[in-house]
């Protein structure tokens, strides 16, 4: 049977997953993941705290190793991600604010421009919001102000012209106070003629509880002139997980890929994960798993055949 890959391809999407540097020795994930998916994010190796752990020493080893498969199976990247306020190394948030700037600028050049034309996209600013719809503060906004977003979207199209820009955070995939924030920033950026070529809706939901607006959601931000993506999605649920549980999961897969296939200007869909055994969602939500396609043995879950049949 044809394969995500095949399937999204077809109809003129792509299907991805994360994938970080130790899931590389893993041969079960490694095979499955280059045949069902076409788009890779790095899970945590273009992060702030690998590329530059100190100010002005780099290491794209980990980001390169993640290319260097994806290219291996003709597959693209997502890089992920430039600007952030989690993960980032303590010496950017001790910085005096008056030096932020310059640092920052210089983090995004020359992380980009390492990896220029082997990207599609980039994260550029990830999670800017607080759920209330008012900008996180963190060490950007305290230095510059909410035009930090903008001074970082010019500095990366000026390093790679050709990768697609992103704006990426949770809890805006459907219409709420968070979403209607990013969609006012989204709104001002491309009146001023900022670069911005799409947002990311990270999609880390709950079994059972989809916002209804997935559709109408992406259809307003893809009417600003921008493409949308699904990508980190997950489905968490309550452990244990049983049969009930695993069919709302897969009610739920099918939900999603049908709200990007509705929508033109939605370009695909990334699973954050290959399967439940590498997802993050044990360790980061206590007392919640299974919350992708493939079980804990990467055998296919109710929420595969769903999604295949969704395709
Ligand atoms: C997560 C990674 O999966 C974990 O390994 C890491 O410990 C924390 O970050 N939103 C994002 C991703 O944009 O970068 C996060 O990834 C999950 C939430």
């Amino acid at each position: 049977s044809s394969s995500l890959r095949q399937l999204a391809e077809a109809k003129g999407i792509y299907f991805g997953t994360a994938l970080t540097q130790s899931n590389l020795s893993n041969s079960t994930l490694t095979t499955l993941a280059a045949a069902q998916f076409d788009m890779v994010t790095p899970g945590n190796e273009m992060k702030w705290d690998t590329t530059e752990p100190s100010n002005g020493t780099y290491n794209f080893g980990p980001g390169d190793a993640i290319v260097s498969f994806a290219k291996a199976h003709s597959m693209r990247v997502r890089g992920h991600n430039l600007v952030w306020h989690s993960q980032l190394p303590s010496w950017v948030s001790s910085l005096p604010s008056n030096q932020v700037q310059a640092a920052m600028e210089a983090h995004i050049t020359t992380e980009v421009t390492h990896y220029k034309g082997q990207l599609y996209a980039w994260d550029v600013v990830n999670e800017p919001f607080n759920e209330d719809g008012s900008l996180r503060s963190d060490a950007f906004t305290n230095a510059m102000g909410s035009g930090y977003i903008a001074d970082a979207l010019r500095t990366a199209h000026a390093a790679d012209p050709n990768a697609k820009l992103y704006l990426n955070d949770y809890n805006i995939e459907g219409e709420n106070a968070k979403s209607d924030a990013m969609y006012a920033l989204v709104s001002s950026l491309k009146s001023q003629g900022v670069p911005i070529d799409g947002v990311g809706f990270e999609s880390h939901f709950i079994e059972g509880q989809l916002p209804s607006s997935i559709k109408a959601n992406m259809q307003r931000f893809t009417a600003l002139g921008v493409n949308v993506a699904v990508t980190e999605l997950d489905d968490r649920i309550q452990l244990p997980a049983n049969s009930a549980t695993l069919a709302q999961q897969a009610t739920d897969y099918a939900n999603v890929v049908n709200a990007c296939l509705a929508v033109s200007g939605c370009v695909g869909v990334s699973q954050w994960g290959v399967g439940d055994a590498d997802s993050w969602i044990p360790g980061a939500f206590s007392g919640y798993g299974a919350a992708t396609m493939f079980d804990q043995n990467y055998q296919p879950k109710p929420a595969y055949d769903a999604t295949v049949a969704a395709l």
